[in-house]
């Protein structure tokens, strides 16, 4: 798994590891928490991914299933460095590919995401829309991974399968909006500005719900992609709401104003799961859970701040 020490694949190595299965992470900890993997009995290597496919191999070998889920996961401030997303997202992998391919690994799995829609036409938005004018580089760059991995897939080098998810919140969370607003209001319970005039409709996901689907779908084609969210969406409002209730607190609330609350913030996220749904798979908790979970979470690991 690379990307294995980050809030998401965190939880899918203890998943594995549960399920007796054995676990290699490829990690170099730029945004992963050593802490997320301690005492836990996966192999863990600390490498940096875009070390050339002659380094990456000996990794591979003998691997079954690759998760691959190290990426930049940041959105909001890709134009401050433009040239990250094209380096963690789309050159590394490019490498973890071809490594993967010359290991003779049978199955590969990406994260990707549902901003590959950008400002989607046809909301809830299914898989199979017309390729999207991209809003951000973070998006661009994962559309771009995509289509190295159909390629590979297509040429019959392995199966891949393809993850577009919405928001995923939970424990272990470390960026986005439910950690921007605690750690705002922890600074200051007395005030919350929130980006934005607050009325973007946003669909989540909870972390337990995207590690089920990563484990339990799989296409039986050599090449699938699947949308992963909550069948429903919140305003930004009403997720501020709830974290100020989970933590007993009465701010003034200030908006920046604008429909969007950054460039690339696309004011509605819905996605159709209905593909995923027909492999058995749908979300077991509420966004309103899954924004509490995290507060709760957050709250009593302070040290994340
Ligand atoms: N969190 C979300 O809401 C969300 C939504 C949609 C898609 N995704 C995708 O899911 C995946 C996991 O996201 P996350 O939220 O857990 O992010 P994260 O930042 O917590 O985890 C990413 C991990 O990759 C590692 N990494 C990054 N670049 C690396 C490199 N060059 N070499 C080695 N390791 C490297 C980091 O140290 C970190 O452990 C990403 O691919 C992200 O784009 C996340």
């Amino acid at each position: 798994m690379t990307g294995g020490a980050g809030f998401i694949g965190s939880h899918l190595v203890d998943h594995l590891l549960a399920m007796g299965k054995e676990v290699v992470v490829l990690d170099n900890f730029s945004t992963g928490r050593k802490e997320y993997l301690e005492g836990s009995l996966a192999q863990v290597v600390n490498i940096d991914l875009t070390s050339d496919v002659s380094t990456l191999l000996p990794h591979f070998k003998g691997v079954d299933t690759v998760f691959h889920l190290a990426a930049n996961a940041d959105v909001r401030f890709g134009w401050e460095h433009p040239e990250r997303d094209v380096e963690q997202n789309v050159v590394v992998t490019s490498r973890i590919a071809e490594a993967a391919s010359m290991a003779g690994v049978s199955d590969f799995v990406f994260s990707s995401t549902g901003s590959v829609y950008g400002e989607a036409v046809i909301v809830p938005t299914p898989e199979d829309v017309p390729i999207p004018v991209q809003t951000s580089l973070y998006a661009a760059s994962k559309i771009s991974a995509e289509s190295f991995l159909a390629a590979y897939a297509t040429a019959g080098k392995f199966k891949a399968t393809i993850f577009r998810f919405v928001s995923v919140l939970g424990p272990r969370y470390s960026h986005g909006h439910v950690f921007d607003f605690v750690k705002q209001l922890k600074a200051n319970p007395k005030a919350l500005h929130i980006l934005g005039d607050g009325k973007q409709r946003k669909s989540y996901m909870h972390v337990d719900d995207c590690i089920a689907a990563l484990l339990e779908i799989r296409g039986d084609t050599s090449y699938g992609v699947y949308n992963l969210g909550a069948p429903t969406y919140c305003m930004v409002d009403d997720s501020a709401g709830w974290i100020v209730d989970e933590l007993g607190l009465d701010p003034i609330i200030t908006h920046a104003g604008g429909e969007r609350g950054w460039i690339g913030d696309n004011p509605f996220i819905l996605l159709d799961v209905s593909r995923a749904k027909d492999r058995g798979w749908e979300t077991k908790k509420s966004i309103e859970q899954s924004v509490r979970d995290t507060v709760r979470w957050i709250s009593e690991n302070t040290w994340i701040l």
